[in-house]
């Protein structure tokens, strides 16, 4: 019988301990049961989002990873074998997988798509066609409103969802201000995003840069949380508005994370605050899947991927994208 090497989620991982909490495993591949679908995986997303469902957190917007099962997560694929007449043997898949070199789920419950295969690079459908690209869109667009003539402040803005957030800020007619870890980054966003600042929240003081830049942030699409969040958000406009994408800053923590230490600026500036969650739309992935390839084509938008090789390397990859070694889209090739 075919084997499958996955990796098993044992415990909760405590900090960035990735290696104590998954262990890597073998198993036969069963036989598919009526309506599902197994493809040969070919890309591993290294995805922030999962760090909250590897934690015992139950009021997330996703239950937590059950114990003893093979880590899911998003995977692109070839389709192998499927009892399913809309995803035959040799299409081309992303879904929400597992973490193995093969992946198993009914199409409805994984949100599966069909991929064009011809796109010049297929990785991108991780990247501007994937769900950080329809994420950003979606946030920008549709709970933060972006006008020409925003400024907009991004965080973790040298990663995957940054980096687009950056991108389709400018398209949409801001003006960028990005906030990253470290001086390469920074020089990415300023020299190859065209950012109007980048800020390095390592080695800078964050409230005093956005002071510097001299208009007042009208906008802010938020990925970390906690003293980043805290240092923008006293600083922002007047009836500024607030896009809650992320807040990675306490995805390792047992509870919930507190909230903005100066929440009254809430009130004292009249802010807006929304959280961004695509699930909550899925009518709309057609219409960001068409703006975002239009962009694509034009060479309007990039994403770039920091790439590991090889399953037995996951942890790497993933402690890569969790510890900010990244610029880009994380994956791991199989
Ligand atoms: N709401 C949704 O549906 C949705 C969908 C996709 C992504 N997201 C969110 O978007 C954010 C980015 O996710 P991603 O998957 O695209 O990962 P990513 O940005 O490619 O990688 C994570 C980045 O977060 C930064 N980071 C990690 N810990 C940090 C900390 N304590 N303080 C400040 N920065 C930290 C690191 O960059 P630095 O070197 O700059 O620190 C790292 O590169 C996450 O918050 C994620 O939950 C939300």
């Amino acid at each position: 019988m075919q084997k499958n090497r996955y990796w098993r989620l044992d415990r909760n991982p405590s900090g960035n301990d990735f290696a104590a909490a998954l262990s890597l495993q073998e198993a036969d591949l069963l036989p598919l049961a009526q309506g599902e679908v197994r493809l040969r995986n070919l890309y591993l997303s290294m995805d922030a989002g999962t760090r909250m469902w590897m934690g015992p957190r139950e009021d997330g917007y996703q239950p937590p990873q059950p114990f003893g099962a093979a880590m899911s997560g998003q995977a692109i694929g070839e389709v192998i074998e499927s009892t399913d007449a809309e995803m035959p043997v040799g299409s081309l898949v992303r879904a929400f997988g597992q973490w193995a070199e093969y992946s198993t789920f009914r199409p409805d419950e994984a949100w599966a798509v069909t991929l064009d295969a011809k796109t010049p690079d297929i990785r991108q459908h991780f990247g501007v066609l994937g769900l950080n690209g329809w994420t950003a869109l979606y946030g920008l667009q549709d709970i933060i409103g972006i006008a020409p003539g925003d400024v907009l402040v991004v965080s973790a803005a040298a990663g995957a969802t940054g980096l687009l957030a950056c991108q389709i800020g400018r398209l949409l007619g801001a003006q960028v201000i990005g906030i990253a870890g470290g001086p390469e980054k920074c020089a990415y966003l300023k020299d190859r995003i065209g950012v109007a600042m980048a800020i390095d929240y390592k080695n800078e003081d964050v409230a005093a840069r956005i002071i510097a830049f001299g208009k007042e942030p009208t906008a802010l699409f938020e990925n970390v949380g906690g003293e980043i969040l805290d240092a923008i958000m006293p600083n922002m406009a007047l009836h500024g508005r607030i896009g809650i994408c992320g807040l990675i800053a306490g995805y390792d923590l047992a509870g919930s994370m507190p909230g903005p230490r100066n929440f009254d600026q809430v009130l004292m500036k009249r802010l807006r605050i929304g959280g961004i969650f695509l699930p909550d739309v899925p009518e709309k992935g057609p219409q960001f899947e068409r703006t975002l390839a239009d962009w694509l084509k034009a060479g309007a938008i990039d994403l770039p991927f920091d790439m590991t090789q090889g399953i037995e390397n996951t942890l790497v990859a993933y402690g890569r994208m969790i510890s900010g070694k990244n610029i880009g889209k994380t994956l791991l090739k199989l």
